[in-house]
């Protein structure tokens, strides 16, 4: 059994919020039937998301994910086999990132007020998986 973890990011279609209950609810339940788990953290129309799991039902999701017409944009940040999962507490844990958050987290504000470029993030995963594992933790 080969587990992966997967991270990208996509931007949300119009200004409309109201669609992330539902995003969320089929994520609880589409991921605790096919045992992927993860984070998907909200900002300011951008969505940031890691999925781990077998190999299959990563891919399965992501491929439906990237479907979804009410995002665009998609764009895999990291790709990789684990030996272990990091976000095993959650089917999908989810933040919506706020003005609180980022006075608390200085080093994550500017994706959090303007929306980091994705250029900035696809150059080097580093601060995505960061923040990733920073609300992993913080067990929101
Ligand atoms: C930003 C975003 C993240 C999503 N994350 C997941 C996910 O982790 N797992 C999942 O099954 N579906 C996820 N979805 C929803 C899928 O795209 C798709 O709508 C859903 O799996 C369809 O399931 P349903 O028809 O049974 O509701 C996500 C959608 C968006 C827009």
């Amino acid at each position: 059994m080969k587990l992966i973890q997967l991270i990208y990011m996509s931007h949300l279609v119009g200004p409309d919020e109201t669609s992330l209950g539902p995003i969320l609810s089929s994520c609880v339940r589409r991921n605790t039937a096919s045992g992927v788990t993860g984070m998907l953290l909200y900002a300011n129309g951008r969505f940031l998301q890691v999925l781990e799991g077998e190999e299959d039902a990563v891919e399965k999701t992501y491929a439906r994910i990237c479907h979804d017409k009410r995002h665009h944009d998609a764009l895999l940040l990291s790709r990789e086999e684990i030996s272990q999962r990091q976000f095993n507490n959650w089917s999908m844990g989810f933040r919506h990132m706020s003005e609180e958050d980022a006075r608390h987290l200085p080093r994550f504000t500017p994706w959090f007020r303007f929306g980091l470029e994705s250029n900035d993030l696809a150059g080097s995963s580093t601060v995505a998986r960061e923040m990733l594992a920073f609300f992993n933790e913080e067990k929101v």
